[in-house]
């Protein structure tokens, strides 16, 4: 996805790590407040993850993120477009307070770190970008996959899940969010 301005001088590093101050980098002095740009682009990578998923509106806008203590994790390449960069995708994480059904369906209160929006460009897709991305995340939050609920998973998320992380036997939930079987060993093991 490409924008009219020059995403390398917005996001300095290949991946960047936005939150609730919508900043990647230092305010070059002479250059229009990133935060204006930066917001744009979140917006329109907002959309285009709805699109992707079939969703009736965005669960992802720079309006959302100001307002939450959410980390976006965003992907560009910096050698395409002319020198200009192209943003390969993004993805959403933040802690929820959830009530879980544990493997004998008992409920259990916890508060896991959650992916909460996950995508790449359609063109771009199984190229390993989403890969890097989430290793990324993985390293930046010191966490391991099975340690984490998803938001509604699409079945591609689910598949990247499965091939990326080995995570297949999820445990049922009466809520959106899936967890996988190790999910609540890891917990007590913490505790
Ligand atoms: N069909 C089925 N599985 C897919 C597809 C697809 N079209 N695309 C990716 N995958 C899965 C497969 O397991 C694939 O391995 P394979 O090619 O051997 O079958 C694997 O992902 C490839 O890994 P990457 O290349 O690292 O993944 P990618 O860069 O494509 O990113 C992502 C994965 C983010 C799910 C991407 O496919 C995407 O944006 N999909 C559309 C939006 C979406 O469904 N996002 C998840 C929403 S749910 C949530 O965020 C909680």
């Amino acid at each position: 996805m490409d924008f009219p301005f020059d995403l390398n001088a917005l996001f300095p590093e290949r991946v960047s790590v936005l939150d609730n101050n919508l900043t990647a980098g230092q305010k070059a002095p002479g250059r229009p407040d990133p935060q204006i740009q930066i917001a744009t682009v979140i917006d329109e990578l907002g959309k285009a993850s709805a699109k992707a998923q079939q969703l009736p509106a965005p669960i992802t806008s720079a309006a959302k993120l100001q307002a939450n203590r959410h980390h976006l994790y965003l992907l560009k390449d910096g050698e395409q477009n002319g020198g200009k960069a192209v943003i390969v995708g993004f993805l959403k994480v933040g802690c929820k307070k959830l009530f879980l059904l544990d493997q004998q369906g008992a409920h259990v209160e916890t508060e896991p770190l959650c992916v909460l929006d996950f995508y790449i460009i359609e063109t771009l897709q199984r190229h390993g970008y989403g890969l890097e991305l989430f290793d990324f995340m993985l390293k930046h939050k010191r966490v391991e996959p099975g340690q984490m609920a998803y938001d509604r998973p699409s079945p591609k998320f689910l598949s990247f899940l499965d091939k990326h992380y080995d995570l297949k036997n999820s445990v049922p939930q009466v809520n959106n969010f899936v967890v996988f079987s190790g999910f609540f060993k890891s917990r007590s093991a913490a505790q």
